[in-house]
């Protein structure tokens, strides 16, 4: 054997297990050809050190596997004819993790190997206050199901699509409706379809961001948007909210360096559910254009406005380019659509497009025709109206057994507005026992902790309720009440 072969004999693998693979990656690597002659299994044996059974348990495995092959008489061969799936199955090594990886990364790949984020695990218990998801339930899938036989019969939305922006009727759809439901100021031409909010933000930060740049930020605010703003090497310049919404006044005094965006969820603030008041709005507004610095007006759930009646969006109230306003299906919908969109001012649109095109060319052309249909034929507006009253009931039921079994031990926050609400509490129980505890009754509740740029217990919780029906409301909120205040 020309090259070494390095094995462990401190190692809890077996040694004929440590060869075989080496053996097995020496072929899959291309250091071991094709008809190369192995030593025999007695002078390898002698070579390494090792007992013959041990290099003939592995030469078997090989061979029954068709890495390896015997010529009578001759010798034991790399197999000449190796099969296609085995030279593509080369085997992942063991500590190859992006973090440790030899491989030079830019500076987007460093921060995620250095950050390496996962998948948070949401709760899981028979009654459970997760946020963020419609009532799936409750889509009319029917109506859907029929559009999208509809477009199905046809061929033309199998090609690439040919406008960049997006499927123009979508467009258009979408401008009438946002400036019917938000007072949103736009023509078809300033929209650019994306997928979903975490899309447009991310072709946002590539467009206007260079690393170093400040991007303020609500804090507690949105995790996912502060991830994208920090893979583009933005700073974050985090701002206090209040019931009110973002301090604008903190973010209007006086800093050294300029702030060249504003991240914002002024219709229902995430997580705190606060709407930022007009006189907020209009002095964030004046700032903006006097500073130069752009606003992302992120609307996520600003269909459910409950009470009083909806503010008009800053997009739709500005008087200048400062505001680029996002919108996602996600909520009134369903989050897997991935379709949201961009109205921009007229100057960024092309670029954008071409962001988007570059990216990933499109959204499936099928679903942007039955969603434009969706919303042509009125299914929309309809769906959110029948989702609003039963968000309402679900809300009501919430805070009346929030007030019922908390009493003053907490302040519900963010109300008026959305699919959740948030509470703070009064308790001597960390962050992670009162999960714990509302566990042991089958409740599940969520942290608003992790929404903070500075870890702490917050003893804040985030109730999601437009998964839950009322009764369900009742008694989760009954047993949590009992499992967190015993004594109440
Ligand atoms: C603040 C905020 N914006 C937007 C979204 C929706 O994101 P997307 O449109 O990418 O599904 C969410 C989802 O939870 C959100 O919390």
């Amino acid at each position: 054997m020309d090259f070494p072969l390095s094995l462990n004999p401190h190692s809890p693998i077996p040694l004929h297990q440590q060869l075989y693979e080496e053996l097995r990656r020496s072929i899959l690597t291309g250091r071991l050809l094709p008809q190369h002659r192995l030593p025999s299994s007695r002078s390898l044996a002698k070579l390494l050190g090792i007992s013959r059974t041990t290099v003939t348990q592995s030469y078997d495995r090989l061979l029954s596997e068709g890495y390896l092959e015997t010529i009578q008489g001759s010798g034991t061969y790399v197999c000449s004819q190796l099969p296609d799936e085995l030279l593509h199955s080369a085997p992942v090594q063991p500590g190859d993790r992006p973090s440790q990886s030899p491989i030079r990364l830019s500076s987007y790949g460093d921060y995620l190997a250095q950050t390496s984020f996962q998948l948070q695990p949401e709760p899981d218990q028979p009654i459970c206050f997760r946020y963020g998801r419609p009532a799936f339930d409750r889509f009319p899938l029917p109506v859907w199901r029929r559009l999208l036989s509809r477009h199905s019969r046809s061929l033309d939305w199998m090609d690439y699509a040919t406008d960049m922006q997006g499927y123009r009727p979508l467009r258009e759809a979408i401008a009438q409706y946002v400036g019917r439901a938000r007072a949103v100021q736009c023509t078809p031409e300033q929209v650019v379809i994306t997928n979903g909010t975490q899309q447009a933000l991310d072709l946002m930060m590539r467009l206007l961001i260079t690393p170093g740049d400040t991007i303020a930020i609500e804090d507690p605010g949105y995790l996912s948007a502060q991830r994208i703003f920090l893979s583009h090497g933005a700073k974050l310049l985090p701002i206090p909210v209040d019931e009110a919404g973002l301090q604008v006044e903190t973010l209007t005094k006086p800093i050294a360096y300029p702030v060249r965006l504003v991240y914002i969820t002024p219709s229902h603030q995430f997580p705190t559910g606060a709407t930022l008041s007009l006189p907020r709005r209009l002095e964030l507004l004046a700032w903006a254009e006097q500073q130069q610095s752009m606003i992302l007006e992120d609307d996520y759930d600003s269909e459910y406005r409950y009470g009083d009646r909806p503010i008009p969006a800053l997009q739709g109230l500005s008087q200048s380019y400062a505001v680029i306003y996002i919108g996602t299906f996600s909520k009134v919908l369903f989050p897997s659509l991935r379709i949201g969109y961009l109205v921009l001012p007229h100057s960024l649109v092309s670029i954008t497009a071409q962001a988007k095109w570059l990216s990933d060319r499109h959204l499936p052309l099928l679903d942007q025709r039955v969603l434009t249909d969706f919303i042509l034929e009125g299914h929309l507006e309809s769906h959110i109206r029948k989702m609003r009253s039963f968000y309402d009931q679900n809300r009501q039921a919430l805070v009346q057994a929030l007030r019922i079994h908390f009493g003053e031990q907490i302040t519900i926050l963010g109300d008026k507005a959305g699919m959740h609400l948030m509470v703070r509490l009064q308790t001597h129980w960390s962050d992670a026992e009162l999960v714990q505890r509302a566990e042991q009754v089958g409740v599940g509740i969520m942290l608003a902790q992790p929404h903070y740029l500075t870890p702490a217990d917050r003893h804040e919780l985030i109730f999601g309720y437009s998964e839950l029906e009322t009764a369900q409301i009742q008694i989760g909120i009954a047993r949590l009440a009992q499992a967190l205040y015993p004594n109440f």
